[in-house]
């Protein structure tokens, strides 16, 4: 056979071998190309091999030459074609195939519960007046919840219907006053109001007395726009000489005014705590109207004495407000039942 002949056939066979690898599409693509290029027994590259020996002995070592770089070149192009599969494939699986038009996956950072966010903040005002805040039990003894605040063993206050009394101890009466406030220390409810911690303060502190409390209070409401059966109070108390309600209203008022930022008024309303007298209901002027916010008054002598102090000695203020209208008001949140269902789309409002 002539050489030309022979090379001729080789690099029609090595163009055909290039575009099959080249096209293949898949793994069965490139198997069929393989055992038709170079399959051992029948592939065509075999076919011509076998043709090298008909070719003139002059010519052979220039056609062997040609026919090995035309195998390597083939093989070349399966390696080529299978590595084009692989990575096509983990491409897909890790992403390596990196599209920038794609929208990203936002990350999106947590931040403080808005009643937390106003917890803090009231904090803050308060500590600029000179209040430090004081901590107490949310589960608490009848004692300090009631009886030290100078509420009697047949206030309705006390009402079952109205505490969340714990099964660990009797509720109800003892068989006299005298043995009520034993009794009252090993009886338990979740606490109804944040004024046990002026008891527990009172009771390890001796006077002057400038302390907040800010926590949680439980009560069997029914939940509507401004009710929950559990919510949290900012409670006050300053005990010292010739405390007064002038004194009362002016705290209440920088408290108002630094918390709102605007022209906040106060107004108090003459009321009833078994705890404070005078007492009063603290209003705040919103949007027009007034807004309830909570109790205060005078503390009673009654209190002072039930913790040791002497009325005549010292004279106090106190007050409790709810922490969710206060929140509320801020952010022009009309039902406080949203502060508890933790849906972020409410709460990443917040910061
Ligand atoms: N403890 C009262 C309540 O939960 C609020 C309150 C009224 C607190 C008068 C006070 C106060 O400290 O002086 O309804």
């Amino acid at each position: 056979m002539a050489l030309d002949e022979f090379l001729a056939e080789l690099d029609q066979l090595a163009a055909q071998a290039d575009k099959a690898f080249g096209s293949a599409g898949g793994a069965e693509a490139v198997e069929a190309a393989r055992v038709e290029f170079l399959g051992a027994k029948s592939g065509r590259l075999r076919a011509v091999q076998k043709g090298l020996g008909k070719v003139d002995k002059a010519d052979k070592p220039a056609a062997g030459k040609r026919f090995n770089e035309v195998k390597n070149q083939v093989e070349a192009a399966l390696v080529a074609a299978t590595d084009r599969l692989k990575n096509a494939a983990s491409g897909a699986r890790t992403g390596s195939q990196f599209d920038p038009t794609i929208p990203g996956v936002r990350r999106r950072l947590g931040r403080l519960h808005p009643i937390t966010q106003t917890i803090e903040e009231l904090t803050d005002i308060m500590g600029r007046l000179g209040f430090t805040v004081a901590e107490g039990p949310e589960v608490e003894d009848l004692w300090h919840n009631f009886e030290a605040l100078n509420i009697p063993l047949e206030h309705p206050a006390r009402d079952p219907l109205d505490n969340f009394y714990l099964a660990t101890g009797a509720v109800g009466a003892g068989p006299d006053r005298a043995d009520a406030a034993g009794a009252d220390r090993q009886k338990w409810l979740l606490r109804s109001q944040t004024s046990t911690v002026q008891i527990r303060v009172m009771e390890k502190t001796k006077p002057p007395v400038r302390i907040i409390s800010l926590g949680r209070v439980y009560r069997p409401d029914t939940a509507d726009a401004t009710h929950y059966p559990m919510f949290h109070q900012i409670e006050g108390l300053l005990i010292d000489r010739h405390v007064t309600m002038a004194d009362l209203k002016s705290i209440l008022h920088l408290f108002a005014a630094s918390f709102f930022q605007d022209d906040v008024e106060v107004r108090f309303r003459p009321s009833f705590f078994p705890f404070t007298e005078p007492s009063v209901e603290v209003d705040m002027s919103y949007d027009g109207g007034w807004i309830e916010f909570g109790g205060a008054g005078m503390v009673d002598p009654n209190v002072l004495a039930s913790v040791g102090y002497d009325p005549d000695e010292v004279s106090g203020l106190a007050f409790g407000l709810g922490i969710e209208r206060i929140c509320a008001r801020r952010h022009g949140v009309t039902d406080i039942r949203e502060f508890f269902k933790n849906d972020v789309r409410f709460l990443r409002q917040f910061h």
